[in-house]
């Protein structure tokens, strides 16, 4: 039994950020984590394997489509999969054995096992009953699936069962046109296998900006992806190797069913709070299995906090950060906080897609009177040096103020220009201060700029 200033029950993204920043706040920190690698389901199950083998997948398209166009004449590269998932197996150690270096460099202690909650103040690991002033709930989320859709995680799976496939599967059906959808649909699409993407709505990606969403889907119908709209599936039969998934179209309620080597259940997360004990301990929950937390993410238990999957709000792993390092302020005695409505949010697939602020749809929604200043890559000199004219930067800005509201990008490095919008917004700039900002030439930012000259007096290369 150890006595500690803060128990952090995780050690994903919003777990482990949060420990390093107790410690480094000066108090004395523990982290639980029953997994035997440290960086929860985004470093081991999510995030960064899957950006790996997107990244492989990528370079297999680019020789396949590109490389002759360049002048560089090769035989299109044969697929080893053991090795690209030994690859990918190889990311997965470095990034968790990175934590592991940063909890030793910050003294945050790992309490190795599952933790579990038996009164406040107090955290069970194993056998053993530690103490702490305040602890965290960190513990994230879970693949949730269907009625009628069994996983075994061979060939019905979840993008864990989908990150380490035996073989590249000849079809894949995608229940769900979502996030993990889209960016695994994308991975096998590359590889050579059949995708198809069953999807409830009638637009893919819900909740992203309609024009953005109707783009990328073509742009996915070209890259070889087929959709089912507005189908509810029903359920997954399985027999002899070979899976059928039964939907209902929604138009006409006529049932039809699809054939597929492997199923890709896409279908959304819940929070993963099983087994904490918290009904026992009375930590009140919201409707949808999230635990309650107020405005300093204390739940309704003093001492009890909470943050990132496992409470409302986006389930992404940087929302789950600035709220680990948020609320270790607030444990430390400071004032922590989140702008919610900034965080950026992206898809990883070619090209990219990123958003931030309000889509829109939310601003029409609203009443609210707003410009729209867009730009396409097509104008864009070093977007079309690479293949990647399609798609475009749409910056949403208030008509009478010309302050930034948001910023939807599809096109290359969408991901990574869409923070010069957020650094905009978090200023409460305008578009125009964008547009005089001078940008680098040749760059993708440069279509940013364009975007924000857009909502003034014009784009110079449209
Ligand atoms: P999602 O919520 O993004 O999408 C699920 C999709 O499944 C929706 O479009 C929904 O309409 C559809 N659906 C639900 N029931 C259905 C049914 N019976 N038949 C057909 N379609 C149905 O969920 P997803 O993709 O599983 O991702 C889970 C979470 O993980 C999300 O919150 C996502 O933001 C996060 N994530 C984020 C990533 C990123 O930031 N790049 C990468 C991967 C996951």
């Amino acid at each position: 039994m150890a006595e500690f200033d803060v128990i952090v029950i995780g050690a994903g993204p919003g777990g482990y950020v949060c420990a390093i920043r107790c410690a480094q706040l000066g108090l004395k920190t523990a982290c639980v984590e029953g997994r035997e690698t440290l960086g929860g389901t985004c470093l081991n199950v999510g995030c960064i394997p899957s950006k790996a083998l997107l990244h492989a997948s990528h370079m297999l398209h680019e020789a396949a489509h590109n490389f002759e166009k360049m002048g560089l004449v090769a035989s299109v590269p044969k697929v080893d999969w053991a090795k690209m998932l030994g690859y990918k197996d190889d990311v997965i150690a470095q990034n968790t054995k990175g934590i592991e270096f940063l909890f030793k460099k910050n003294k945050v202690t790992w309490l190795k096992g599952w933790g579990q909650i038996p009164a406040a103040g107090q955290v069970k690991v194993g056998d053993e009953i530690h103490t702490a002033k305040a602890i965290v709930i960190a513990t994230g989320s879970e693949p949730s699936s269907l009625p009628g859709v069994e996983i075994d995680e061979e060939t019905v799976v979840t993008s864990t069962g989908a990150l380490a496939l035996p073989k590249v599967p000849k079809s894949m059906v995608v229940i769900g046109a979502g996030v993990i959808g889209l960016e695994m649909g994308s991975v096998y699409a590359r590889l050579g296998t059949e995708v198809t993407v069953v999807e409830y709505l009638d637009a893919i990606t819900p909740g992203m900006d309609g024009e953005v969403a109707k783009t990328f889907q073509r742009i996915l119908g070209r890259q070889g992806f087929k959709f089912v709209m507005g189908a509810a599936v029903q359920g997954v039969k399985t027999a002899k190797g070979k899976n059928a998934v039964t939907y209902r179209l929604r138009k006409d309620d006529s049932e039809a069913t699809l054939e597929a080597e492997v199923v890709l259940v896409a279908t959304g997360r819940r929070p993963y709070t099983a087994g904490l004990g918290l009904e026992a301990l009375g930590v009140e929950m919201e409707k949808r299995g999230q635990v309650k937390t107020d405005a300093h993410w204390q739940t309704s238990v003093k001492g009890i906090y909470a943050i990132g999957d496992a409470i409302a709000g986006p389930m992404l792993a940087h929302k789950a950060e600035d709220e680990g390092m948020a609320v270790a302020e607030v444990v430390a005695g400071k004032a922590g906080h989140v702008n919610y409505g900034v965080i950026p949010g992206v898809i990883y697939t070619t090209p990219e897609v990123a958003s931030v602020g309000k889509t829109e749809e939310q601003l029409k929604e609203e009443g609210r009177a707003y410009k729209v200043g867009k730009f396409s890559f097509m104008g864009n000199g070093r977007a079309k040096a690479v293949f990647q004219g399609e798609g475009f930067v749409k910056i949403l800005a208030d008509k009478e103020t010309d302050r930034v509201l948001g910023c939807h990008i599809i096109g290359p490095a969408a991901g990574d220009l869409i923070h010069e919008v957020c650094v905009a917004m978090e200023f409460g700039a305008a578009a125009q201060d964008l547009a005089l900002t001078c940008h680098a030439h040749p760059t993708f930012s440069e279509a940013v700029r364009e975007a924000a000259l857009a909502c003034g007096d014009g784009p110079i290369h449209a």
